[in-house]
């Protein structure tokens, strides 16, 4: 497929600041080429990579991260559905640890996270004298160790 994109048309799909955009790419992690006029173009695929890029951060992926990752997509073509299968089978321990993070934030809510702070009453059950402290720094219940 040779369509394509104007950095207005890749923005207004994609859901993403032109400006990031253009970030994206001085980070190479998308390349466009350059119109007659000096504009930049981009092959309608780059939809995909900006969808990951996205939500590689969203999962807590560093921009190097991501670009590592998306180093490993061919760079002669269109990545295929295997390609990206490829890609995505690294990160599925990723989104388990998040989803665990976030549950274990929802939780933390209403519960004692071990923080330090002894402001609940339940502070005084889980977290006596901020007995967490010597397992490490921050809130160790909520960064997975048991009360
Ligand atoms: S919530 Fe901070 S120590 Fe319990």
């Amino acid at each position: 497929m040779s369509e394509l994109l104007t950095i207005g048309e890749v923005s207004r799909r994609s859901g993403v600041a032109a400006s990031a955009l253009r970030f994206y790419e001085e980070r190479d992690l998308i390349n466009s080429e350059r119109a007659g006029s000096g504009h930049r173009r981009y092959p309608r695929p780059v939809l995909r990579r900006i969808a990951f890029i996205v939500f590689a951060q969203r999962v807590g992926l560093t921009l190097d991260e991501i670009g590592e990752e998306l180093a490993k997509l061919p760079p002669d073509r269109a990545p295929t559905r295997r390609d990206w299968s490829r890609l995505s089978s690294k990160w599925t321990g990723r989104i388990d640890e998040r989803i665990e993070e976030l549950e274990r934030l929802k939780a933390g809510l209403t519960e004692c996270i071990g923080c330090g702070c002894l402001s609940l009453d339940r502070c005084r059950m889980a977290n006596p004298d901020d007995r967490a402290a010597a397992r490490g720094p921050g809130p160790r219940y909520w960064i997975g160790d048991a009360p």
